[in-house]
């Protein structure tokens, strides 16, 4: 199936920010969503024997997940050829409710047939953040390894995303260091406004993925979505317009609430 023939069709955006698709309502989202998971994680391994992902946090992607386990979805994916990452993590143990990981676990992954070690969450008890940043870089080089040798930087088949009504993206919040990162994969990020340290992707990573996909649904998104794809260039300010896939497609997989000040 290529894109063309997928329904809702996508709309190319201006100024490279990729493809826009949108559907009618969050159930729709989670659907277009798994969907679009168990095609390119099909692909991938068809194509290379294996599938790296990345998943997001937030409460979007939760019904996507819920959706993946059951029986509609469950054979679809190559479960047994994935090896999953996450964009980013909290500083918070995996039986916390925040923990990204935590939550699909609880939410999919522990009712799917992927085995543990095709999971690969962030340490984050018993090592410092920068330390826990360091090594979960050198675990996607190992599990991926780099698809030019020479720029070092692994290629993931996908990296889901959400979007923050303050414009962040994974751990990338308005403001803080990790924006410049330019080298490091992985690092940790303090975040004033949270009052907390976030490990976190850095641009370069997502940016070198195949496949990158935002997940954004609800009307409190739809003035900072417009602000991104339509409004002035700003990433410090608005760090989702960091994403752009060096050699990769972008998709904005959005709900109608959140395409409402989209111009058209
Ligand atoms: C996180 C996420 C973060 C999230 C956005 C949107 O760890 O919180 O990675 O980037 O995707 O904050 O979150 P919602 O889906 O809950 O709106």
């Amino acid at each position: 199936m290529t894109d063309g023939q997928l329904d809702p069709k996508p709309t190319p955006l201006p100024n490279g920010r990729g493809d826009l698709v949108v559907v009618a309502d969050a159930e729709a989202l989670a659907r277009e969503a798994a969907d679009r998971f168990a095609r390119l994680t099909s692909e991938a391994v068809a194509e290379r024997g294996t599938a790296a992902v990345a998943l997001s946090g937030g409460s979007t992607p939760r019904r996507m997940g819920e959706l993946l386990a059951t029986a509609e979805y469950r054979d679809r994916v190559p479960w047994e050829r994935l090896e999953v990452f996450w964009g980013d993590e909290r500083w918070v143990p995996e039986s916390d409710p925040e923990s990204n990981a935590g939550v699909a676990r609880r939410t999919f992954l522990d009712q799917t047939p992927i085995a543990s070690r095709q999971i690969h969450t962030f340490a984050t008890e018993g090592i410092e953040p920068e330390l826990s940043a360091i090594a979960y870089g050198a675990r996607l080089r190992t599990i991926i390894g780099p698809a030019d040798p020479a720029a070092g930087v692994p290629r993931l088949d996908l990296v889901l995303l959400g979007m923050g009504d303050d414009g962040h993206t994974a751990s990338l919040f308005p403001g803080t260091a990790a924006l410049g990162e330019e080298s490091d994969l992985v690092v940790a990020n303090p975040v004033p406004k949270l009052d907390a340290v976030r490990l976190t992707f850095s641009a370069p990573l997502i940016n070198n993925a195949r496949q990158v996909i935002f997940l954004i649904g609800g009307a409190a998104k739809a003035e900072t979505l417009a602000a991104v794809l339509g409004g002035p260039e700003q990433p410090t300010k608005l760090p989702s317009q960091m994403i752009r896939p060096t050699d990769g497609r972008l998709t904005w997989l959005v709900d109608r609430a959140a395409a409402a000040q989209l111009r058209r």
